[in-house]
């Protein structure tokens, strides 16, 4: 029974804690902090709840023996019942204390904790596991893990052996003042001043109100140690995105002559959460306009503020100055979830699900994610259906050596699975599509015929394309050349040669090499 639940109940805070991830804005996932809250909420508050469950009951239990007992006891020694009494007290609050300083420990290690579950997975990973062998990483990393370790437990064992050493004594002092009692009822039977059936009388209430009082003491303390690492789980639901949907959230209306929609940049300026606005900003001041069904190239160096941009277009960051408009309206009058379904975006660290191929670029459209004809029509258009046909057991072939045998499963090289992400784009029903530089990994022949269709394929609709390639850049109507989180230049790829600025000297530079 107790199992069962416990189960339960690790299964609904798990539940929880994945909700409350599923509405929690990007940053957080950027934030340290939120991890140690977001591991210990989901550590520490599985088996918590259900003994406090358990620990209540007995808690109830003990209250009316001890009534009871107490009730017996004064009518026959009154004094002895105040000593029974006094006795418990003193371990209660060095077990109250403890109980505070195992929790802080616990609050404290957590980095530390998470850093070791970091080393495991480098260790442990294929996806790491080549390079950990080639440069030979393996003893470094579990030299790191193993300190952290054999230090983590030190200052478990420090803590630990005091709080046992001083329940200890406080054991021992009971025992000292409950021979003591002993000794006193002893000499008054002796005396003659009692009975001997009033001696076992005495003695045993005594004994028992000590014993039942201590217990009702340490329950509590116990439910108090409890009550700090559920409220940890508390902590972290109470965690507020900061983006989040208008009330009244506006349609988008698009127009009705293309399919695409316009995007406009108004003086927007945004630095990253901890970083300096003066010397850091990711982006400054940035003023563009994109009309609906015009195809536009980001080109600029790495740290330019590229993905940046995306990001804020997408809401994943609000922008701290200026406006950003997609269909003449400011996105955040947008429902969150309508914007992002407008908008298609690969980005260059895509995901590699292991899951089925089918599943792989069906995730592009969730709702759709069983039509075999979108998924195989998508794959056609990013040349995925070329790699995925190969496989032995064709769109049902897992990917990943994760979860299926070797035979049913398959690895696939960089760039295939780019073409599989990139499928997932084409999959998707958006008017604005970004591919933020998902082609690198492909062959230039490759990145070619991938724009191409993709610009056959929005026509009409707004498409985004970051990348390196000039081969592929100057396809687009306009180019915009990023430099430090600015707006460089801007201009289709003829102007922007004539113009002889820095587009023209790092196409030629480019050119150069090819020479
Ligand atoms: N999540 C982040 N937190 C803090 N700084 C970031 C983050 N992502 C990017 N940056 C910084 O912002 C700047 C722009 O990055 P980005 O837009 O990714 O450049 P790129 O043009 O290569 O896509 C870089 O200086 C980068 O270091
Ligand atoms: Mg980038």
């Amino acid at each position: 029974m107790q199992q069962l639940l416990q189960e339960q109940v690790a299964n609904r805070v798990q539940l929880d804690i994945l909700k409350k991830a599923n509405t929690l804005d990007l940053a957080f996932f950027e934030n340290p902090e939120f991890y140690d809250k977001m591991r210990q909420a989901a550590n520490q508050s599985s088996y918590q709840p259900v003994s406090m469950i358990s620990q209540t009951f007995d808690l109830g239990r003990t209250v009316v023996t001890l009534v009871s007992l107490i009730f017996l006891l004064f009518h026959l020694a009154w004094w002895l019942a105040i000593v029974a009494l006094i006795i418990p007290i003193p371990a209660f609050f060095s077990s109250t204390r403890y109980g505070w300083r195992g929790y802080q420990l616990m609050r404290r290690q957590s980095p530390g904790r998470r850093l070791m579950a970091y080393f495991v997975t480098l260790m442990t990973t294929d996806t790491y596991n080549k390079e950990v062998k080639l440069f030979n990483l393996g003893d470094f990393f579990i030299g790191k893990f193993w300190d952290l370790a054999t230090g983590l437990y030190k200052q478990d064992k420090k803590l630990l052996l005091r709080r046992y050493n001083i329940n200890f004594v406080w054991a021992g002092l009971t025992v000292v003042a409950n021979t003591v009692i002993y000794l006193y009822v002893a000499l008054q039977a002796v005396a003659g001043r009692i009975t001997l059936g009033g001696l076992t009388l005495y003695t045993q209430t005594a004994v028992q109100v000590g014993q039942n009082f201590q217990g009702l003491l340490n329950g509590i303390s116990s439910t108090y140690e409890n009550t700090l690492y559920v409220n940890t789980l508390f902590d972290f639901l109470e965690y507020q995105p900061k983006i989040m949907s208008p009330p009244n959230p506006q349609p988008v209306d698009p127009p009705i002559e293309v399919e695409g929609l316009d995007i406009e940049f108004r003086d927007v300026s945004f630095t990253y959460p901890g970083k300096d606005v003066e010397t850091q900003a990711a982006l400054k001041r940035v003023s563009f306009t994109i009309h609906a069904g015009e195809a536009i190239a980001l080109v600029g160096r790495n740290g330019a503020g590229k993905t940046t941009l995306v990001k804020l277009l997408t809401r994943l960051y609000e922008p701290d100055e200026g406006e950003i408009l997609i269909g003449g309206r400011n996105i955040k009058e947008y429902d969150l979830k309508e914007l992002r379904a407008q908008v298609g975006v690969i980005f260059q660290d895509y995901v590699n699900y292991y899951m089925t191929a089918q599943e792989n670029i069906g995730v592009g459209r969730v709702d759709k994610i069983e039509s075999k004809e979108l998924v195989i029509s998508a794959a056609r258009k990013s040349g995925a259906s070329a790699v995925i046909e190969k496989l032995p057991q064709g769109y049902d072939t897992m990917l990943g050596r994760w979860f299926k045998d070797l035979k049913d499963s398959t690895q696939l090289s960089g760039g295939e699975w780019q073409k599989i992400a990139l499928a997932r784009a084409f999959m998707r029903d958006a008017r604005i599509l970004v591919l933020d530089e998902p082609t690198s990994a492909l062959d230039a022949q490759a990145e070619y015929e991938v724009f191409t269709k993709f610009r056959e394929l929005t026509k009409g609709k707004t498409a985004v394309f970051i990348s390196h390639r000039f081969s592929t850049v100057r396809l687009a109507d306009r180019i915009y050349v990023i430099e430090n989180g600015s707006i460089l230049e801007s201009g289709s790829h003829q102007e922007l040669i004539t113009l002889d600025g820095r587009y023209a000297q790092l196409f030629n530079l480019q050119a150069e090499a090819y020479r």
